[in-house]
């Protein structure tokens, strides 16, 4: 078991370059496998997580050649070959790891497929509901086999001839309306998705790219089936989710001036900033590439007391990966911060209101726990402490930027499972831990950033939001 020792922060580097986006490179290869012909790939996430979408997608017969690795020799720029929306049978069962996006996206595609398929997945990811995916597959006609209530891997998906549905989430899920869309990609006639909230929109955008038409009209996504993906080369952009940390990580501190370079800032998963300005940090993100997904840099100014806000309502999906990271911005903050409509968090990797609730009180920050999120009580002295992780990479990195905050040192166990989405965030962690070599350098200051205003509303759709 790897373990992380943090040490008071003694640094916010100038400029931090965060890995690929994990929600598009696992589209990126997937759909790439569904063209005929060739699609360049460049920054993809190697990622474990993404790594196992692509050798799930190439087990149903898809190939790859590695043109650039990073430097622990894993791939970032790849050539992926497809031979059209026609999968092979795999010859085994297929290896989610941890990846709860792999399992649903790709159940969406084994569906209309004309074979039988397993997938499993680690501890935890077999714990995860897949009823949510095996509900709307099946009403198209697919036979979906998982264990017991909650329909958990291994996931046995027998796919075939499907029809088209109008299909309401239960839940925003970006997974479930993906899966779904997929499926209605491969079926005749018109799949569509009505939506509760907005949820990330790399699939409709990704397919656009391959020359797949998905319309939107208000909350509802539809698909036609039978559209021939054409292979595009594509860049994936940083991932937001990563560059999240060190947000909190500069908004937090006195006298940083941190850029965050080539992030990606699709308005769908922008809503950390939103919180962040509202909590009454210095941000501000230009978009320098608008086309397909829109990504630039972000610029976090530090200095400025944070304090406390209510999370909640229709932002929730947008926030869903960063609420872990904005629970620690909280307790850095003065007042209190209700997080709430977020009950998603106790499915995912762990159950995330659990977590974040025992680690912020291991460090001596009050929390009150709820059914559907938590209240923090922020602007108390953190101390540092032995915290767990539960194998889920969003808690043990958000618990690390608390660390840095805390009196001594923090110890979090368990940390290998970083590795499931942002590789590199050990070292860009130990910068942070380290003097500054030239601290002159580090007076960066910069004032004539035109940060965005702040805007002291409570979101729609909260309670507050009125007041
Ligand atoms: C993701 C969607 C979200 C998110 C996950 C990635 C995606 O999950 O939490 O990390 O890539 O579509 P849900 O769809 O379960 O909300």
């Amino acid at each position: 078991m790897s373990q992380l020792k943090i040490r008071p922060l003694k640094n916010i580097p100038a400029e931090i370059i965060v890995p690929g986006d994990k929600s598009i490179s696992h589209r990126s290869v997937m759909f790439a496998a569904l063209c005929e012909g060739q699609t360049l790939i460049e920054n993809f996430l190697s990622s474990e997580d993404c790594l196992c979408s692509l050798e799930a997608m190439k087990a149903l017969g898809a190939e790859c050649e590695v043109l650039k690795t990073d430097s622990r020799g894993k791939p970032v720029t790849l050539l992926m070959t497809g031979h059209g929306m026609k999968l092979r049978e795999p010859l085994a069962v297929i290896d989610c790891g941890n990846s709860g996006t792999t399992m649903r996206l790709l159940s969406g595609i084994l569906a209309a497929q004309n074979f039988k398929a397993t997938m499993t997945g680690d501890e935890s990811l077999q714990k995860r509901p897949m009823k949510r995916v095996a509900e709307p597959l099946e009403m198209m006609g697919a036979k979906l086999k998982g264990q017991g209530v909650k329909v958990t891997a291994p996931l046995t998906v027998k796919g075939g001839e499907l029809r088209a549905i109008t299909y309401p989430l239960p839940v925003a899920s970006a997974q479930v309306k993906s899966a779904v869309l997929l499926a209605g990609w491969n079926t005749f006639g018109k799949t569509t998705v009505i939506e509760p909230e907005k949820t990330r929109d790399h699939t409709e955008r990704l397919l656009a790219h391959f020359g797949v038409k998905v319309v939107r009209e208000g909350n509802a996504i539809s698909i036609y089936g039978g559209q021939k993906p054409e292979p595009k080369n594509l860049y994936v952009p940083g991932d937001i989710s990563s560059a999240a940390f060190w947000m909190v990580a500069a908004a937090a501190s006195p006298d940083s001036m941190l850029v965050l370079k080539n992030v990606g800032l699709n308005p769908t998963r922008t809503g950390v900033i939103n919180v962040l300005v509202r909590m009454g940090a210095h941000i501000t993100d230009a978009v320098t590439v608008g086309e397909g997904e829109p990504r630039g840099n972000v610029v976090v100014r530090g200095g400025e007391t944070l304090r406390g806000t209510v999370i909640g309502g229709a932002e929730i999906p947008n926030v869903i990966d960063e609420l872990p990271i904005l629970a620690v911005a909280a307790a850095l903050a003065q007042g209190k911060t209700i997080i709430k409509d977020a009950a998603e968090l106790r499915v995912k990797e762990t159950d995330r209101i659990a977590a974040v609730a025992k680690n912020l009180r291991l460090m001596g920050v009050p929390v009150e726990e709820f059914e559907d999120g938590m209240e923090i009580t922020g602007g108390q002295p953190l101390i540092g402490a032995e915290l767990e992780c539960w194998h889920d990479h969003r808690i043990a990195m958000a618990f690390a930027i608390a660390g840095l905050f805390a009196e001594g040192t923090t110890t979090i166990n368990g940390t290998e499972c970083i590795a499931t989405s942002y590789p590199g965030f050990e070292q860009h962690l130990e910068q942070c831990m380290t003097e500054p070599l030239n601290p002159e350098v580090v007076t960066k200051v910069v004032d004539h950033v035109p940060f965005r205003k702040s805007d002291s509303k409570a979101p729609s759709g909260t309670a507050d939001s009125s007041s």
